[in-house]
């Protein structure tokens, strides 16, 4: 069982996945990370030279690959419903293509909701390798992040476990999501 971590940008997906995956002993991968190490280009050139539609293609064919690679690793003594890895998504993955659909059928994903103010506390820190919110004050980030928000929820909402609480510690995220697939 893959885990597939999906939420807004700043909403903790890649402090959950290292956290799990040291707490697991289980391999993590963060898209972005995978997108341009396997690119050899930052995700903001990426969206400066070659557009966000180029960046959802890559994205789309990514957690794929992903997948292949971490699945690959398993051996047939490891059960099908233990967590075997955890791939944090970049906030837009679940919104395009059919890749939420997608991570439905082939592992468990968990929304990871803080409030629009903790994710704007947490923006506001370190926007800059952002492309979406890079250029953006304040007070034009948060409306973007409420709008962005309630555009992408209905995708979001179709994940097969919540955390809401961002002060969750590593066990109790992981009490939560194996409730939702009848992990362990
Ligand atoms: C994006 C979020 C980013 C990255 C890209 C687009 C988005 O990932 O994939 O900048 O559309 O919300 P993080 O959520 O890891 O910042």
């Amino acid at each position: 069982m893959i885990v597939f971590l999906i939420g807004f940008m700043g909403s903790g997906k890649s402090f959950y996945a290292k956290g799990l995956s040291e707490y697991l002993h289980v391999p993590f991968v963060d898209l972005d990370q995978f997108i341009e190490e396997n690119q050899d280009i930052s995700i903001s050139e990426i969206f400066e030279k070659l557009g966000e539609p180029s960046f959802r293609a890559l994205e789309s064919v990514a957690i794929k690959q992903v997948y292949g690679d971490l699945m690959a690793r398993t051996t047939e003594t490891q059960e099908k419903n233990h967590i075997l890895g955890i791939i944090s998504c970049g906030g837009g993955t679940p919104c395009f293509n059919d890749n939420m659909e997608w991570m439905n059928a082939h592992g468990l994903t968990v929304w990871i909701n803080p409030s629009e103010d903790i994710i704007l506390e947490r923006l506001m820190k370190e926007k800059e390798t952002r492309p979406l919110v890079a250029s953006l004050t304040e007070e034009e980030l948060r409306g973007f992040i409420h709008q962005k928000l309630l555009e992408r929820k209905p995708y979001y909402e179709k994940a097969q476990s919540f955390i809401a609480n961002h002060q969750i510690t590593i066990h109790e995220f992981i009490n939560t999501i194996q409730h939702a697939k009848n992990l362990f």
